[in-house]
């Protein structure tokens, strides 16, 4: 068997790195149009950086496992084609700010009509919205090769972070696909390649609405939980209640469960607010107004956290930044990943820049073109934490890096702007323990 995946970032090279791993017998060749991107893959400095990930390349690149820009002659050849290009939000015309640019996958749609002679199976694996098989099909059947391809839904659920774990024991693999018996035999052929690994009783299989609409709905309910906790932060800050006993003690009822409670300056990631603006779009296109609102609240709590976060900065300098250096530690949204898409600090470093702060950014991973990508060329981009601490006035943590939680406070407090103030965005340090060695410090939803 060959398989082919169109999109060669986050999603599609980690997936399909781990169904080499796993099927040594399938061919599996990763496409991309960006050229230093596919280069990036077959050098030694991965484009995407995640635990594990390198390892596996390393196993199998050029033995099942290849990455070319040879995009139309490896779609030909293939059997099974995943298509995994990037649906960002639009940012112009009809639904700007909510609707999917499905400018990508509709591209990749026409190039398969284009050069396919054969049947080909074919696995949306990026974050669409609803009903994206449905203009797919409508591609095809424009070049009156609709009954060429079969269409299926394959939703990934990886974190960024923990992508080769969750490949490697997902929870579940789900599939959708059409009901009739075409559409049964290609999703047994999907199936068949998960269960060389994933347990047959965790690969489920759904008409492709429910299996597209679940993704939505399982990035929705996770924000939700998320936003929920962080309203709930701000409840702590004014009674002094503390957010990280009132997760655990609701965490350990059952019923609730104790993952994703963590209060935080916001969540971030390419998907959560893409995939609530998806659905938000999908319920006022289907004339549900209320269910949009309620969905929308989730994101609204989310622009809320930020700004509560930046506006207690700014209130604890004396209400003013101008030239204060801020060192801001971390800029991924997330541990364990060089993703920075709609990562929280790029938003708080926005707004302290408006202020007119000095900032200086250390993040392990983040390159320093990227950070001045996003923020500006003022910036300051630092190769170490002390060295974006030193002259500073305070520190915040915005992502929860491991060696944040070990850096030497104490010698950095010496280096710095008294009195020294430290927010922790992450919750991840010990907050009394910073007081005690003189900064003022403070985590979300402990005051
Ligand atoms: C998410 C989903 O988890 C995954 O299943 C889907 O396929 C893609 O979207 P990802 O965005 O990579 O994955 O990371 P995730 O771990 O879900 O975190 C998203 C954001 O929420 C991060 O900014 C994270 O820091 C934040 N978060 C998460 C919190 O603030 N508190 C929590 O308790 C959990
Ligand atoms: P994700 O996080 O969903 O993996 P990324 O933006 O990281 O999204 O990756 C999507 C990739 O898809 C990009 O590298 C982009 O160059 C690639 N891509 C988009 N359209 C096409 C196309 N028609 N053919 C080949 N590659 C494409």
């Amino acid at each position: 068997m060959k398989i082919c995946c169109i999109g060669a970032g986050y999603v599609g090279g980690p997936t399909m790195a781990m169904i080499a791993e796993k099927c040594h017998d399938i061919e599996v060749h990763v496409v991309d149009l960006n050229a230093d991107r596919i280069a990036a893959w077959n050098s030694d400095t991965l484009p995407v950086y995640e635990p594990g990930l390198s390892e596996i390349v390393e196993r199998r690149i050029n033995k099942n496992l290849f990455f070319s820009t040879e995009v139309k002659p490896t779609i030909k050849d293939a059997d099974v084609i995943f298509i995994s290009v990037g649906t960002p939000t639009k940012s112009y015309g009809v639904g700007a700010g909510s609707a999917a640019d499905m400018g990508f996958v509709e591209g990749c749609a026409r190039m398969i009509a284009e050069v396919c002679e054969g049947p080909k199976i074919i696995v949306e694996k990026s974050t669409v919205p609803v009903r994206t098989a449905e203009l797919v099909q409508d591609v095809f059947n424009g070049y009156d090769k609709g009954h060429l391809f079969q269409i299926l839904s394959n939703p990934e659920f990886l974190a960024e972070g923990t992508a080769i774990s969750d490949l490697e024991s997902p929870d579940r693999v789900l599939i959708g696909g059409e009901m009739s018996e075409a559409g049964k035999e290609a999703m047994e052929t999907v199936v068949s390649v998960y269960n060389r690994w994933v347990p047959r009783e965790r690969i489920i299989t759904t008409n492709v609405w429910s299996s597209e609409l679940s993704k939505l709905v399982a990035n929705a309910f996770l924000a939700q939980r998320v936003s929920s906790i962080n309203s709930i932060s701000a409840v702590c800050e004014a009674t002094g209640a503390n957010v990280d006993e009132v997760a655990n003690a609701i965490g350990m009822d059952s019923r609730i469960g104790s993952k994703f409670l963590k209060a935080s300056v916001g969540f971030g990631g390419s998907c959560f607010q893409k995939d609530i603006l998806n659905l938000v779009y999908l319920c006022e296109h289907f004339g549900l107004p209320d269910v949009a609102t309620y969905w929308r609240q989730v994101l609204d709590m989310n622009d809320y956290q930020r700004q509560r976060f930046t506006r207690n900065v700014i209130h604890s300098l004396y209400n003013t930044v101008q030239r204060k250096r801020v060192a801001i530690l971390g800029f991924a949204f997330k541990k364990d990943t060089n993703d920075t898409r709609e990562s929280a600090a790029i938003y708080i470093c926005r707004d302290l820049l408006e202020e007119g702060a000095n900032i200086a950014v250390y993040d392990p991973q983040v390159s320093a073109d990227e950070i001045h990508g996003l923020t500006s060329d003022k910036v300051e981009v630092c190769s170490s934490a002390e060295e974006a601490v030193a002259g500073a006035h305070a520190i915040l943590v915005l992502t929860e890096w491991d060696e944040f939680k070990t850096l030497d406070y104490k010698a950095m407090y010496e280096t710095m702007v008294k009195p020294a103030r430290l927010f922790d965005g992450r919750n991840i340090l010990d907050i009394e323990a910073l007081r005690e060695l003189g900064y003022e410090a403070s985590g979300i939803g402990k005051g």
